[in-house]
């Protein structure tokens, strides 16, 4: 296969080709990248029992509602009975990585108590006590105290089966019980961040170096049914003023990871928020009339006011400022209205006032910002974007291939989500899923972001979904980064694989590309203005006879010269195209790096050998 590139930048290509979509799936967030440890620490939402806490010593646990800690957080746990040490134990999310490492942790109190709280690791095998920290009491009855301690562990554990519990003497206790609430452990966080992100997952993210984050949904974002949708309001402040909600994902959110981690986590990963917001629509089919939409729509210029407003001139700028001590304003420059509103009865009010209504204030306020329908429509007012979402089996997906070619360039697009979610031998592809991504459906992935790179001019990027899995609890194969409590069984996906090559080295200008037509080798060649560099990214799917391809790639002009020195990366799958990323084997991807020097003609020849991905690179000079 030839192909002859142009010398000459052509489109400019976006900015944000590879970013990730995030919403509380599968435990993802509460679970997962949020990296509170203490699983239901502050008893949030409808369930009248206490657990998964269990009782320490004899003492009794029930759920207290009368004097709540907060407005938002009205249920305690009350601890009554029992002698000698007695207290409670928490299983965390599926376990507790112990190491030896300063773990911060918090609990209100409220009662009188003199004497000590103590709080410990236990491993649930040996009930071995991993480490522990005496916290003393400033209990009493007149009102809830805040206790914090720093717990070093003095020896790290085997594995992640262990307990964590807060323990005191039953003696010490005046009037019989004692009310808890708020119990916080985090490990330490990625980049130190109080409050922060699970650090081994936050590694993953960062080596896909994603440039934009579309958040907080997602179904998650929607709710089921009246009252249930995300609100940002909520996701704010101090945890004890966070009341939580019910998420569309049937577990409750402790909302910890709110709106200002979200946007913090953007700062850390220096991706470009994407940030949606409820459309008027649930899940379930409840739908907002036109007459009753206007409060939302000024609710989300709200948020976004408290995201991006002067804080000495604006009232949620100020209120930004004050909670966070944040006086510098953020910038959100892309918001998406709803999500998948082409469902559940949603496409005609959509597109006859809810986007409209939301895109017009919007704009009024920030003329400069991209705002996104949650559907690919043709009624699109002004400047509007869109989002396509595939879920796929490879074969269909490779159908993606042209599909942005055929777009006109009035509005831009973002795949917001996609994925193979099975084998093409799936009679229906959304029975037996597979629980990881596998490198069949990871290829004709590769193969939907190349012909997306070729329309970098009108599209904005790709996020795969969903994005993380807790492998204890889930709700949604296959998944990009599967993980339990403990690090070491973090999988990173086949697609995962994929991603990062291909985001590895980003195309700012596309380049002429003629020659052979981009079958079986799917191509896109663009050059990278900061650096330099000339890339030719390639998926090689459905070589006849699965023979590999041999490549010519031709530069023109004078821009590589023969002698010019290029780097290829070849992804392939050795266990076969149904081979996955799993725990305890994580090596199903085989990265290969050769240096390639160009021939007479600034020529490069190489072979590809069918279902691979490929990055070739040729230094900017
Ligand atoms: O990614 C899982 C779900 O798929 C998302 O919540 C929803 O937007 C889509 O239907």
């Amino acid at each position: 296969l030839r192909i002859n590139v142009g010398a000459a930048a052509g489109a400019a290509s976006s900015a944000h080709m590879y970013g990730i979509m995030f919403e509380d799936i599968n435990f993802s967030g509460d679970g997962g990248l949020y990296a509170e440890l203490i699983r239901n620490r502050a008893f949030q939402g409808a369930s009248t029992s206490v657990s998964p806490w269990t009782a320490v010593g004899g003492a009794r646990l029930s759920l207290s509602t009368t004097q709540p800690l907060s407005s938002a957080l009205p249920k305690a746990l009350a601890v009554t009975g029992g002698s000698g040490a007695v207290g409670f134990a928490n299983p965390g999310y599926w376990g507790f990585d112990v190491k030896v490492q300063p773990y911060t942790g918090s609990f209100y109190v409220l009662g009188d108590y003199a004497g000590n709280f103590t709080a410990s690791f236990q491993s649930t095998a040996s009930k071995e006590t991993l480490g522990s920290v005496d916290i003393v009491s400033a209990a009493t009855s007149a009102g809830w105290v805040q206790h914090n301690f720093t717990l070093v562990p003095t020896k790290a554990a085997a594995n992640s089966n262990n307990t964590f519990s807060i323990t005191y003497n039953a003696a010490g206790v005046k009037g019989g019980s004692l009310s808890f609430n708020l119990i916080s452990l985090f490990p330490p966080t990625y980049k130190n961040r109080p409050n922060g992100l699970r650090k081994d997952l936050m590694e993953a993210l960062a080596e896909m170096k994603p440039s934009i984050l579309r958040f907080p949904g997602g179904n998650n974002l929607e709710g089921d049914a009246p009252p249930n949708y995300w609100k940002w309001q909520n996701t704010i402040g101090p945890l004890k003023d966070r009341p939580g909600r019910m998420g569309t994902w049937s577990y409750q959110n402790t909302d910890g990871l709110g709106l200002v981690e979200y946007m913090q986590w953007c700062e850390d990963l220096n991706m470009e928020p994407l940030l949606a917001t409820w459309a008027g629509l649930y899940l379930g089919g409840s739908l907002t009339p036109q007459s009753g939409l206007q409060p939302y729509v000024d609710d989300f210029l709200n948020e976004l006011e408290f995201l991006m407003g002067d804080a000495a001139t604006t009232k949620y700028g100020a209120q930004r400022a004050s909670i966070l001590g944040h006086a510098r304003p953020w910038r959100v420059n892309f918001v998406e209205i709803g999500n998948e509103d082409n469902l559940n009865g949603g496409p005609a009010s959509y597109t006859a006032y809810r986007f409209p209504m939301f895109y017009n204030a919007i704009k009024a306020k920030y003329p400069n910002m991209t705002v996104i329908a949650s559907m690919e429509t043709k009624s699109l007012p002004g400047d509007a974007a869109q989002d396509y979402h595939t879920y796929s089996q490879p074969k269909s997906m490779i159908g993606d291939f042209a599909k942005f070619d055929r777009y006109d360039r009035k509005h831009k697009v973002i795949v917001g989500e996609y994925a193979n979610i099975n084998r093409d031998s799936a009679s229906n592809m959304w029975n037996n899923r597979p629980l990881y991504p596998f490198w069949k459906g990871s290829v004709s992935e590769a193969v939907l972001a190349i012909g997306a790179e070729r329309n970098g001019d009108v599209v904005i990027g790709l996020t795969y979904a969903p994005l993380f899995c807790n492998l204890n609890s889930h709700q949604w194969t296959p998944d990009l980064i599967a993980y339990t409590a403990d690090p070491a069984q973090t999988v990173k996906s086949t697609s995962h694989a994929v991603i990062k090559l291909l985001s590895s080295v980003r195309i700012t200008h596309l380049l002429s590309m003629t020659g052979d037509p981009p079958k079986p080798v799917y191509y896109v060649v663009g050059l990278n203005a900061a650096t330099g560099s000339r890339v030719v990214k390639t998926a090689v799917y459905g070589s006849p006879s699965g023979a590999a391809v041999s490549m010519t790639v031709a530069f023109a002009g004078d821009a590589v010269a023969a002698g010019a020195t290029a780097t290829l990366t070849v992804l392939t799958a050795p266990g076969g195209e149904n081979s996955s990323n799993a725990v305890g084997s994580i090596a199903a991807v085989k990265t290969e790096t050769t240096t390639l020097t160009a021939g007479a003609g600034g020529v490069f020849t190489y072979s590809l050998p069918d279902l691979s991905v490929s990055v070739l690179e040729v230094k900017g000079v």
